[in-house]
């Protein structure tokens, strides 16, 4: 099966939005490490194979329906933050744009009756409504710690245990 040039050419740029978002997520990492927060370093450092997983199950799909991979220029995130609360607004509104290009993608997948792409996407409706959830519960959790140091301490030795788990597919 043939995919059409349109869904082909958005399942591109959908690939190079992920590996933009693995981009912002290893920007991120850096932020932190910088400040030996190491656990928050983690947490992205997974973030950003998590992208990256996300990009490559893309890429075969997008083999396994006759396409071909184009890598577009990707723009080098922005890498000054003034908080660590910024830090996790700026990776929920991140997430919140994967969300709306996956769901174009699904409405133009329908559009054009293509139910192979829209089969394929389902998995992503799932995982963006979990990584929206991620960013926002610990956005939340900030928000309680506040000021507190020792808080700060303890949410940073939870995300320091974080491991990627590479879903099977
Ligand atoms: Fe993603
Ligand atoms: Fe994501």
């Amino acid at each position: 099966m043939k995919v059409s040039p349109q869904i082909e050419q958005l399942l591109n740029a959908q690939i190079n939005t992920e590996l933009y978002s693995a981009n912002v997520y290893l920007t991120m990492a850096a932020w932190f490490y910088n400040r030996d927060l190491d656990g928050f370093g983690n947490f992205f450092l997974v973030q950003m194979q998590e992208e990256q997983f996300h990009a490559m199950k893309y890429f075969r799909y997008l083999h396994d329906v006759e396409g071909t991979f184009r890598l577009e220029t990707i723009p080098t995130p922005e890498q000054q933050h003034a908080s660590i609360v910024e830090v996790f607004q700026k990776a929920l509104k991140n997430e919140e744009e994967v969300t709306r290009s996956t769901h174009h993608l699904i409405d133009m997948s329908l559009q054009v009756k293509d139910f192979a792409t829209y089969q394929f996407l389902e998995w992503f409706v799932r995982e963006q409504v979990e990584e929206e959830a991620t960013m926002r519960n610990i956005l939340a959790k900030l928000e309680l710690i506040g000021d507190d140091k020792s808080g700060l301490f303890l949410l940073d030795r939870e995300l320091g245990q974080r491991s990627f788990e590479g879903e099977a597919d």
